[in-house]
């Protein structure tokens, strides 16, 4: 008979050994990536133990048997299994079996599963992106479990930045909101998941639209030379040229361009008046074009098609469009005169541009020579050719002017014309024919008796009286 200690003894022991002894697969996952190998170790801890491995179906996997199937006793405590080039029908559960010394069995499984790895993938291999303008990158990723995705800029985590980067929900579309020229460079997907993980790469250029940086105005002394320059930025790197009037200026006799990269320079030689007005410099580049005007201010250039109109005492000058000469704003206009006669020293009077261009003070009926230049900020243009111009009479103006006395002059003039005549027909008929008015005046006054009248004397007599009653 067994004593009752000695069985619970004998229980004790077997449930010691066996809790002693543990098997364990490494890893304990099973997720295999698709076409790869992958090797689990069966170990035993607490004990030796004859080891297999068993397919999914229950038989016993052999060596050699499968070449894609490898199994290896390690020792008494390990046996490992080889999957080569796992394939998604090698899906199931595995078990190891280990057989103790003590006929005792102990079985673990692991379930494999063959899962593709993960994929990423950017369509394009380079980004073209503006300065300034928003730019998005795509990275289409697979695999099951679903990937998480990280970006890296030159290998260096892009962080979210509100304002600057952003992402979607699960990452896979990066937003750079303003591109800045230092965001070029290389970027890469990351998808990781418990597969395995994947990246893409793909390149940003940044390109920056060109611009122009350019004086507003520049003083041009006459007869002196000198230079502007244009400044640009862009890359590409923009090229360069001068516009004036809607023509591309080249260099010339005094006309000189000369190029650098993101500058140029525009200079004038011997500056003349004809050269004042505007010049732009236009910067190009395949991603765009800027352009900027520079007014060079010269002197006036000499005044053209000058007429005169004279008055009594004034002249008054007329010019065709005098405002429109090139350059800087006309603020005077300096006139000069002398008398044409005597060639007299030039006299000179200066008026403002909006004032009639007017000479007074001038003597009537005089020819004079007039001339004219016009005054900017820089200084005074040439003087126009010389016009000759007369002032109007002065009796004309006192006609005009004093209508009732010229009449009563006429008058005058008339009656005493009108009496001399009267006195000469008088005396002559005095001497010839004794009679008139003087004979008249002799017969009453004097009594003197008409001399050698007498055929004639009752009608002569008569005559007589109605000439003194007149
Ligand atoms: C990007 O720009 C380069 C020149 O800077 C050009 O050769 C290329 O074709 C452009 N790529 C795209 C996708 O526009
Ligand atoms: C991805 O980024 C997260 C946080 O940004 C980080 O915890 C993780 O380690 C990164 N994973 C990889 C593969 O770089
Ligand atoms: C990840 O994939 C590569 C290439 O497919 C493979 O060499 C590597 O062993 C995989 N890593 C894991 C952890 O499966
Ligand atoms: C991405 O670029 C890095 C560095 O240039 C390179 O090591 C890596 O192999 C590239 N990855 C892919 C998917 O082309
Ligand atoms: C152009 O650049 C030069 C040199 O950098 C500088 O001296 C000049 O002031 C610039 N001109 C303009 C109009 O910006
Ligand atoms: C003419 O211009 C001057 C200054 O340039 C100004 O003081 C004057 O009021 C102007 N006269 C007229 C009539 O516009």
């Amino acid at each position: 008979m067994i004593p009752v200690s000695m069985i619970i003894w004998a229980i004790w022991l077997v449930a010691a050994a066996d809790a002693e002894k543990v098997v364990e697969i490494i890893p304990a996952s099973g997720d295999t990536q698709l076409h790869s190998s992958k090797l689990f170790l069966c170990k035993v801890k607490g004990g030796e133990a004859e080891m297999k491995w068993l397919y999914p179906n229950g038989e016993e996997i052999e060596d050699g048997e499968d070449k894609r199937f490898a199994v290896e006793t390690i020792d008494e405590t390990t046996i490992t299994l080889l999957i080569n080039s796992a394939e998604t029908h090698d899906n199931g559960i595995y078990t190891c079996v280990s057989t103790f010394e003590d006929r005792t069995e102990k079985r673990v499984t692991v379930e494999i599963n063959v899962v593709p790895p993960p994929t990423a993938r950017i369509s394009e291999e380079s980004v073209n992106a503006t300065a300034g303008s928003a730019s998005s990158i795509t990275c289409v990723v697979e695999g099951h479990p679903h990937p998480h995705i990280n970006w890296t800029r030159n290998g260096r985590p892009i962080k979210m930045r509100p304002g600057r980067f952003g992402f979607n929900s699960d990452q896979s579309v990066l937003t750079i909101y303003a591109v800045e020229k230092t965001d070029e460079g290389q970027y890469t997907c990351i998808a990781t998941n418990k597969i395995n993980s994947s990246s893409a790469n793909v390149t940003l250029h940044v390109s920056v639209k060109p611009e122009v940086q350019l004086e507003r105005s520049k003083e041009a002394r006459p007869q002196e030379s000198t230079s502007i320059t244009c400044n640009a930025t862009g890359d590409p790197l923009p090229t360069m040229h001068w516009v004036r009037k809607g023509n591309k200026l080249v260099s010339d006799s005094r006309t000189e361009i000369s190029q650098q990269p993101l500058s140029s320079s525009l200079t004038l030689q011997k500056v003349e008046p004809s050269d004042g007005g505007i010049y732009t410099c236009v910067a190009a580049s395949p991603v765009g074009e800027d352009r900027r005007d520079v007014i060079v201010q010269t002197i006036p250039s000499t005044p053209d098609n000058v007429r005169a109109n004279p008055g009594a005492a004034s002249v008054d000058i007329l010019m065709e469009s005098p405002k429109q000469i090139e350059g800087a704003e006309i603020l005077r206009y300096k006139l000069q005169w002398r008398e044409e006669e005597g060639r007299s020293q030039w006299s000179t009077t200066t008026v403002e541009a909006n004032n009639s261009l007017t000479i007074a003070g001038l003597l009537s009926d005089t020819s004079y020579e007039v001339r004219v230049a016009a005054i900017n900020k820089i200084g005074e243009g040439g003087f126009s050719a010389q016009h000759k111009v007369r002032t109007l009479a002065s009796v004309a103006l006192s006609v005009s002017e004093k209508p009732g006395v010229g009449t009563g002059g006429i008058v005058g003039i008339v009656m005493v014309i009108f009496l001399v005549l009267l006195i000469a027909v008088d005396t002559t008929c005095y001497f010839t024919n004794h009679c008139g008015l003087m004979m008249c005046v002799a017969v009453n006054l004097l009594g003197k008796r008409r001399p050698g009248a007498k055929g004639l004397d009752e009608e002569e007599r008569n005559v007589s009286t109605v000439k003194c009653s007149q």
